[in-house]
C-alpha cells in the first residue's frame, strides 16, 4: 500500500501497470449521494488523447471505465467506489530489447534497485505515465463533486519547449478554448507554435517538455490546515506523484524571490460587502490556508525521457557500457496528456481539504 494512496477523508488508492491488466482506483470516503455514471468518467478519460496522431505516442487506447462498484440507481452510496480501465494496446515486445537498459531519464534504473529488478519494466510498469489514467479517474470524481459548491478546477499548457503563453486567460477563455487546440492550449496561435515545436523534437528523435497551469476558483476562503498538512503542501505532492513533473510553484512562484515584500503582498479591500485581495501573488493561499482568490499553481514537465536518439547507458546484467536508442510508442511530449491529470489531481485534494473542512457533508442527498 505504501506510497499508492493520497488524502485523508477522499482517500484515492492507485493501482496497475502499463502492461498488465488494467489500471485501476479505489476510492474511499466520497459523500453519499453524488450522481455519477461511467460516462461522467468517461467524458474525462477521452480527454486525455489529443485528436492529433503526430503530436502523442502511437498507443491510443479506447480506454473505456467500468465502475465495480460504490455507485447504486445513479448515486454514490458511500462505499468505497472502484474503477478500472482495462489495457488493451499493450506492445509488450518493445521493451524485451531493453530489459537490461535502462532507459536514461527513466525509472527503469531506480525501480530495478528499489525491487531487486522484479518490477515489471514493461512499459516503465507502475512508473508509466498510464498509471495517471487512475488519477483522472478518481478526479472525474472529485470535480463533479466540486462542483456541486461550484468549485472549477481547470489546468491548460502554458507553454511547451520555447514557446510560451504570456497572459493568463479567464475560467471562461479555458474552458472554452483549450479543448479545441491538440496541445489543450486556450490561446490558438500559441497553440499551433506549439504544435510545431513537437513535431519538430519528434523529428529529431526527441522530446520536449513544457508548463502546465492551474487554477481553482471559487474555492472558500478557510480550506486548509497548518503546517504539514497544509494546502499547498498537498496540492505540491500529489502534483510531485505525477511523472515527468519536477517544479511546482504557487502564485508568484520563484519570482516573488526578487520582488519587494509591498510588491509581492496581495493587499485587501471591501468588494460588496466582503474581504477580497486586489491581486493574487499567493496564488489564492496563505498559511496553508485558501484566502477565498482563485488557487494558481504551476508545474514544470520534463522533456519525456524516452527518445530516440542515441543516449549512453549501462548493460545491468552484463556491467557493462552500452548504448540506447528508444524505440516503440512514446509521446515526444508528455504536456498534453498531463493537462487533464494536473487538473484531476489538484480537484482531488481540493476535495479532500474541503470535505476535512466541513465545506462538503458526507451525505449530498437524503434518500427519501
Ligand atoms: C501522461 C504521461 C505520459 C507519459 N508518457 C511517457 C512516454 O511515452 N515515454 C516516456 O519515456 N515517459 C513518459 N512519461 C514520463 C515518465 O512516466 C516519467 O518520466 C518516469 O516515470 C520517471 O519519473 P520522473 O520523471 O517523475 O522522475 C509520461 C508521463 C505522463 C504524466
Amino acid at each position: 500500500m505504501a506510497g499508492n494512496s493520497i488524502g485523508k477523508e477522499f482517500v484515492v488508492t492507485t493501482f496497475g501497470e502499463s502492461h498488465g491488466k488494467c489500471v485501476g482506483v479505489i476510492l474511499d470516503g466520497c459523500p453519499a449521494g453524488l450522481p455519477l455514471s461511467e460516462a461522467d468518467v468517461q467524458t474525462e478519460l477521452d480527454r486525455r488523447i489529443p485528436p492529433k496522431p503526430g503530436i502523442v505516442s502511437g498507443r491510443v487506447e479506447k480506454d473505456r471505465v467500468s465502475i465495480l462498484s460504490g455507485v447504486f440507481n445513479g448515486l454514490t452510496t458511500g462505499a468505497p467506489i472502484g474503477m478500472i480501465v482495462e489495457n488493451k494496446e499493450a506492445q509488450s515486445s518493445d521493451y524485451e530489447a531493453i530489459k537490461d537498459l535502462p532507459r536514461p531519464g527513466h525509472a527503469d534504473y531506480t525501480a530495478g534497485v528499489k525491487y531487486g529488478r522484479f518490477n515489471d519494466y514493461r512499459g516503465g510498469g507502475r512508473f508509466s505515465g498510464r498509471a495517471t489514467v487512475a488519477l483522472i479517474m478518481a478526479g472525474a470524481v472529485a470535480k463533479k463533486l466540486l462542483n456541486m459548491v461550484d468549485v472549477d478546477v481547470l489546468a491548460y499548457t502554458k507553454a511547451i519547449g520555447t514557446v510560451k503563453m504570456d497572459q493568463s486567460p479567464n475560467a471562461e477563455e479555458i474552458k472554452e478554448r483549450k479543448y479545441r487546440t491538440a496541445v489543450r492550449c486556450p490561446d490558438l496561435a500559441c497553440a499551433e507554435k506549439m504544435e510545431e515545436e513537437i513535431v519538430q523534437a519528434k523529428k529529431e528523435s526527441d522530446s520536449v517538455g513544457g508548463i502546465i497551469e492551474c487554477a481553482a476558483f471559487d474555492v472558500p476562503a478557510g480550506v486548509g490546515e497548518p503546517l504539514f498538512d497544509s494546502l499547498d503542501s498537498d496540492i505540491a505532492k500529489i502534483l510531485l506523484s505525477v511523472p515527468a513533473v519536477k517544479g511546482v510553484e504557487f502564485g508568484e512562484g520563484f519570482d516573488a524571490a526578487g520582488l519587494k515584500g509591498s510588491e509581492n503582498n496581495d493587499p485587501y479591500q471591501m468588494q460588496e460587502g466582503k474581504i477580497v485581495a486586489s491581486t493574487n501573488k499567493a496564488g489564492g493561499i496563505l498559511g496553508g490556508i485558501s484566502s477565498g482568490m482563485p488557487i494558481v499553481v504551476r508545474v514544470a514537465v520534463k522533456p519525456t525521457p524516452s527518445v530516440g536518439k542515441e543516449q549512453k547507458t549501462v548493460d545491468i546484467t552484463k556491467m557493462k557500457d552500452a548504448t540506447i536508442k528508444v524505440v516503440g510508442r512514446h509521446d515526444p511530449c508528455v504536456v498534453p496528456k498531463a493537462v487533464p491529470v494536473v487538473e484531476s489531481a489538484v480537484a482531488i485534494v481540493i476535495a479532500d481539504h474541503m470535505i476535512r473542512a466541513g465545506f462538503l457533508p458526507k451525505v449530498l442527498k437524503v434518500n427519501e
